[in-house]
């Protein structure tokens, strides 16, 4: 998928929404996680970057009280009254939208009525996040038609109270985040408590290596349900614990050295508190190896991390540990982990870009045999934050 130069947006724009007033476009990345899966709903530590693929949007006023959305990717078009908010049935992609404007009146703030043009560049329900970056960019495009002054932070809260309240879709803080406080090549370090952040430099690309993203072309199906579930276990994992560590209020304040007492809970919830246990300390060593430009233990890092996801949260799935066994059998691979909420999406790889070519063909053809499935593979870099482009003049 590509996307769009600017003037050919504006132009799909003009085609179905004619006006001479300025129009405001909006692009906000997609992201991949790079270590912290499933600590961002346990108040602990994430590390995703953001991409250089992910949702353009162009919108304009329109004076009226009505919005009315056009998807390109769906040539579909979805049209609301601000007055009657509610989620779509059969344009499902329009809920993430209609969420941050029924946000924003939540606020007190009044948007007014928006023509939108909607177009992708990532693949949707990969778990690249598509939807928090078309929540995020819908976010920014609406306070720069109305020049309204929020802080970034709020912005990003907003954006998934969207997803939860709206969508209905119990997520954490991450994906929001990394669209919109991405940095051009960094990853961000989150600790989600706080919300207080660093943006930590990638050397990947200088020492030669690349972020290879690839699709098991599994839809997330079970993904909302048993991420659900998963939210709960670890809640009762705390409530369990509390007995033992008076004063902890999630399992991010349960340090590596509990684990002892972790060990003791009843099955399931040993395995899936031991995963936040071990992973947020996976975060916090992953970094100190960057910072230390320590590629290979990063890496094998993130091959724990997968071996955790599997074993003891239980949110993988065959196809996803077929793409990680697949990629750690190509030499010089880093490490290789499934990538999001699991249950199918993406996994992703720190492949060395001269053997790229080697590990795209082994993948291809070893993932369709053993699957059935295509791989679809990608390279992303690290990129900037949701961001508004100059505003844009038609020609007439
Ligand atoms: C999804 C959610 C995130 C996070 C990940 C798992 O992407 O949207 O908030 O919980 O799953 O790490």
């Amino acid at each position: 998928m590509r996307a769009l130069n600017h003037e050919r947006l504006v132009e799909e724009f003009q085609a179905r929404f004619p006006r001479s007033g300025p129009i405001q476009i909006v692009e906000a990345p997609g992201r991949v996680n790079l270590l912290g899966e499933h600590t961002d709903y346990n108040a602990g530590f994430v590390f995703p970057m953001a991409i250089d693929a992910g949702i353009q949007l162009a919108g304009a006023l329109n004076g009226t009280a009505q919005v009315n959305l056009y998807s390109l990717d769906y040539a579909a078009q979805e049209s609301f009254l601000l007055k009657e908010i509610v989620p779509s049935k059969e344009n499902s992609w329009a809920n993430y939208v209609k969420g941050v404007f029924r946000e924003f009146q939540k606020l007190g703030r009044e948007p007014q009525g928006v023509d939108l043009v909607i177009t992708g560049s990532v693949p949707q329900g990969a778990g690249l996040s598509s939807s928090a970056a078309l929540e995020v960019g819908t976010a920014l495009l609406l306070t720069a038609l109305h020049n309204w002054q929020l802080e970034t932070r709020d912005l990003v809260k907003l954006a998934q109270r969207a997803e939860n309240d709206f969508v209905g879709v119990a997520c954490g803080i991450m994906d929001q985040f990394a669209s919109l406080m991405g940095r051009e090549s960094h990853a961000l370090f989150l600790d989600c408590r706080s919300l207080e952040y660093a943006a930590v430099p990638l050397p990947l690309a200088e020492r030669g290596y690349a972020v290879a993203v690839l699709n098991s072309g599994v839809r997330r199906g079970l993904a909302s349900s048993q991420y659900n579930i998963r939210r709960r276990q670890c809640e009762e994992a705390v409530q369990l614990l509390q007995e033992k560590l008076p004063g902890i209020t999630s399992l991010r304040d349960v340090g590596p050295e509990h684990l002892a007492v972790v060990n003791q809970l009843p099955e399931p919830l040993k395995r899936r508190a031991r995963h936040v246990v071990t992973e947020n300390a996976r975060v916090l060593q992953g970094v100190a190896a960057l910072q230390a430009g320590d590629l290979e233990e990063f890496g094998r890092l993130v091959s724990a991390s997968h071996a955790s996801l599997r074993d003891d949260f239980e949110v993988s799935c065959r196809e996803l540990d077929i793409l990680v066994e697949l990629a750690l059998e190509v030499p010089g691979v880093l490490g290789s982990r499934m990538t999001g909420a699991g249950f199918g999406g993406c996994t992703i790889a720190l492949v060395p870009r001269s053997s790229l070519p080697t590990f795209e063909e082994q993948i291809r053809i070893e993932y369709q045999r053993r699957t059935g499935l295509p791989a679809e593979i990608f390279t992303f870099r690290p990129a900037p934050g949701a961001r508004l482009i100059a505003a844009a003049r038609p020609r007439s």
